[in-house]
């Protein structure tokens, strides 16, 4: 694609320009849009990029692994995992509002990359894999004020705070133009193809109180889904599937025994860039046979909803 081979050209050009020789922080989550801009820093500046990987303990089934093998073993590119899941449940323990878990999460990003920066010797740049989409922090809709629906976790404060200038190479393109220039850095399309990630994790997945509990099952639940997708050949159909699990125990049967477990919504949707959105027509067959599936694999869950809600109303996350 001519297109994004001289929008590479161009960003690396940008970056070389930008950074000198200073030496750059890349935060990455292990989602498309931190990957893309860590391989395109590293591609324009190599050694002078170091990623800092925060695991927060909100990742999925195995993600954290597959994270470093990628970039520290694959792509021989410096990185830092930080395994800093005991800070970030410990600080989210009991907090059941969803502005208050994001800005805790947010803030403890920010101190725990301020961390690991200061352990970096002359770091000057952050790197951050901001879309389009993520700049526009408000949605205004029509007829009405504008309004901040969500705090976003990637945006605002951190550098500033940390002293770093900042360095977003991704920052005028929409999602389809990531992965473009994903697969025009060489990044497996299988990765390329991966579903959206929020930066809050699994806390945005799991409304109210966050629990290891919860997260276990949700992780266990939300891996037996995306298999059923893979499974039928949806994958790429859809734009984004997750599960998330209700903070709400209701009652079944099972065997010859009354259960009391938690119940979860399971959420798929198309889109075009994340701005609005449409549930996912699932054949009820699918539905029946992935509950099934969940109920039967997943200890702790005993019922399974499908989230049949657009955006707007709703929104793509519960939280
Ligand atoms: P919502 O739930 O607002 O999500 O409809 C739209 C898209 O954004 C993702 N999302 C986030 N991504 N940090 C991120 O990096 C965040 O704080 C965040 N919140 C939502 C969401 O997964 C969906 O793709």
């Amino acid at each position: 694609d001519w297109t994004m081979k001289a929008y590479r050209e161009e960003a690396i050009r940008l970056i070389r320009e930008q950074v000198g020789d200073g030496h750059v922080i890349c935060g990455l989550s292990g989602g498309v849009d931190s990957s893309v801009a860590a391989v395109l820093i590293h591609e324009a500046i190599g050694d002078q990029l170091t990623c800092v990987f925060v695991d927060h303990g909100l990742l999925r089934l195995n993600e954290a692994d597959e994270v470093v093998s990628m970039f520290r073993d694959h792509y021989n590119i410096p990185l830092i995992h930080a395994d800093e899941s005991e800070l970030f449940l410990g600080e989210l323990e009991g907090q059941s509002d969803p502005e208050t878990k994001r800005k805790i999460i947010g803030k403890l990003f920010i101190d725990v990359f301020q961390k690991h920066a200061n352990s970096i010797e002359g770091a000057e740049f952050l790197a951050q894999g901001t879309l389009y989409p993520d700049v526009i922090e408000s949605v205004s809709f029509s007829g009405g004020p504008s309004v901040t629906i969500k705090s976003h976790h990637n945006v605002g404060g951190l550098p500033e705070k940390m002293g770093l200038k900042l360095v977003e190479p991704l920052r005028e393109l929409f999602k389809d133009e990531v992965r473009a220039l994903g697969r025009e850095l060489g990044l497996p399309d299988s990765f390329i193809g991966r579903h959206p990630f929020p930066g809050p994790g699994l806390a945005i997945r799991c409304p109210g109180e966050i629990t290891r509990e919860k997260l276990d099952i949700l992780r266990l639940a939300d891996a037996v889904y995306i298999e059923q997708i893979r499974k039928h050949g949806l994958y790429d159909e859809i734009w984004q599937a997750f599960c998330a699990i209700l903070p709400v125990r209701t009652v079944g049967v099972m065997g010859d025994g009354r259960t009391y477990d938690f119940a979860c919504a399971l959420r798929a949707v198309t889109s075009v860039d994340g701005m609005t959105a449409d549930y996912y027509p699932f054949s009820h067959d699918f539905l029946g046979e992935t509950a099934t599936r969940i109920i039967n694999e997943v200890p702790g869950i005993n019922r399974v909803t499908y989230d049949i809600t657009s955006k707007p109303p709703g929104t793509i996350e519960w939280e």
